[in-house]
């Protein structure tokens, strides 16, 4: 069967940048050290004043087009993935398809266009659909264009506000990819929650803390569903695990718990078992509180060990090291962590090719997903031409006092205009209402 997957991606992160030890911490009265240790975040990125999901998909999909070397009429599906959408029935599509055909000389008129939603696992979603319009052959020979792109802010003084972030991923899927493969299989997690939602506000009504546990319990459940028609996961068989991030801290206890399930029965718990004993299994207990208990303790060993350490640093800790710069890009999350995740192997002169990674998706509300994707051999090629270094260096640090002006600037509920802070180059930008409502755009040479 041939192979389907992403065959290239592309980044835009926010163009400005709020420091969390240095600028946020002092303003909250907090340690410095609970956002870079506590949640694992140096930065949150920033959308400029004329910066919004629109203007980061497109300026993501252009890059991705041009580099490419592709036109609108290879692309015969764009989906924006977003949950900060800004309309209730013209999806942002096709404001990104308004944006490129401004650019390119033929247009998207024969692409199906669409929006998706649950939260961040859209993103994930989209990618599925795709994947499923290229196996069932409605592609004719053309790939689809996916983008997940979010201003991931949360009320001003709200637990949220340490883990904003804003930008877009643009990922090109067609058939014989260059960088991963998706494999057909897929372990699903999903329940009727209220953690994070939107009902029709602009910023999350979130229970910060039970969100946590909703995401540990879903990602367990898929991972469990995902074995169940794969197969157990051995920590051997795979060389990253890109989870959904909305921030690293979040990770590092799904990590654990992904942990401690997968070394279930295998070598690897005999080893530790002179160290720390046997996982607790439920039956040896005579209430549920007992069982929890044990497993609790054991957990905080596990986490202590040598083997558990280092396993952390080689599968995990790759994943997160752009995410700690930017935050949370909600349905972009998880695909800036495999990204992360392909760059740092770069930068450490590994060949990925045929190595797996499994990738853990989760939206709130709630549902995650697992799968497992395979690395082409093209990825090298792939990865070395993003430039997210570039832009992450080249964003402008917000004052206390300039962030709280751009935040005001994104608020749906007042009407304050601010000054850019940085110049448009090669850009789409937001460009004032049109005589309906709708947002216009232009591209700054
Ligand atoms: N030094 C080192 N660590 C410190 C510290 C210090 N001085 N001070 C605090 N910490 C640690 C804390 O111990 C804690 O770590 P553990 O959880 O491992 O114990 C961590 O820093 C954070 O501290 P708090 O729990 O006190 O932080 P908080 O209550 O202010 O905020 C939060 C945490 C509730 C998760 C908040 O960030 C939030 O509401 N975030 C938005 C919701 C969210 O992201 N949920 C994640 C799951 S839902 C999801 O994934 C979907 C999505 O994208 C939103």
């Amino acid at each position: 069967m041939t192979a389907v997957g992403i065959d290239a991606i592309e980044i835009w992160t926010g163009n400005l940048k709020l420091d969390l030890p240095g600028t946020f911490a002092p303003e909250k009265g907090e340690d410095p050290e609970k956002y870079t240790k506590g949640l694992g975040l140096n930065a949150s990125s920033f959308p400029d004043s004329y910066e919004d999901i629109v203007t980061m998909g497109a300026n993501a999909a252009h890059r991705l087009m041009e580099r490419k070397g592709l036109e609108p009429d290879d692309i015969g599906r764009i989906d924006v993935a977003t949950e900060s959408s800004f309309d209730n029935s013209k999806p942002v599509s096709t404001y990104v398809a308004g944006c490129l055909e401004d650019v390119y000389d033929s247009d998207f008129h024969h692409a199906n266009k669409g929006e998706r939603k649950f939260a961040c696992i859209a993103g994930t979603q989209s990618l599925d659909d795709a994947y499923n319009w290229i196996r069932a052959g409605r592609n004719r020979g053309r790939g689809a264009l996916v983008i997940a792109t979010d201003t991931a802010l949360y009320a001003r003084g709200d637990a949220g506000e340490a883990t904003q972030g804003a930008g877009a991923i643009a990922m090109y899927i067609d058939e014989d990819p260059d960088l991963i493969e998706l494999s057909a299989e897929q372990g699903y997690g999903s329940a009727d929650e209220t953690d994070f939602l939107k009902p029709n506000q602009q910023f999350p009504s979130v229970d910060g803390k039970r969100s946590v546990q909703v995401y540990l319990a879903r990602m367990r459940e898929a991972l469990e569903d995902y074995e169940s028609v794969a197969g157990d996961v051995h920590p051997e068989d795979i060389t990253f695990a890109p989870f959904h991030t909305p921030f690293p801290g979040m990770v590092r206890k799904a990590a654990l718990l992904a942990y401690r399930h997968i070394i279930r029965d295998t070598s690897i718990e005999d080893d530790l078992a002179g160290e720390i004993g046997r996982q607790p299994r439920p039956e040896a207990f005579d209430t549920d509180d007992d069982y929890r208990e044990a497993l609790r303790e054991y957990m905080d060993e596990l986490k202590e060990t040598d083997r558990y350490q280092e396993w952390y640093a080689e599968m995990i800790d790759p994943t997160l090291s752009i995410s700690r710069e930017v935050g949370n890009w909600y349905t972009g999350s998880v695909h800036v962590a495999r990204a992360s995740a392909l760059k740092s192997a770069l930068e450490d002169g590994r060949d990925l090719t045929g190595e797996t990674l499994l990738i853990g998706s989760y939206g709130s509300g709630a549902q995650a997903e697992i799968h497992t994707e395979t690395v082409q051999d093209g990825w090298e090629d792939e990865i070395e031409a993003l430039n997210v270094d570039e832009q992450l260096a080249a964003r402008y640090d917000l004052t206390w006092a300039d962030y709280e002006d751009v935040h005001d600037a994104h608020n749906h509920e007042m009407d304050v205009d601010v000054e850019e802070f940085t110049t448009p180059d090669e850009e789409f930008v937001f460009d004032g209402w049109g005589r309906m409502g709708e947002r216009q755009y232009r591209y700054v040479e």
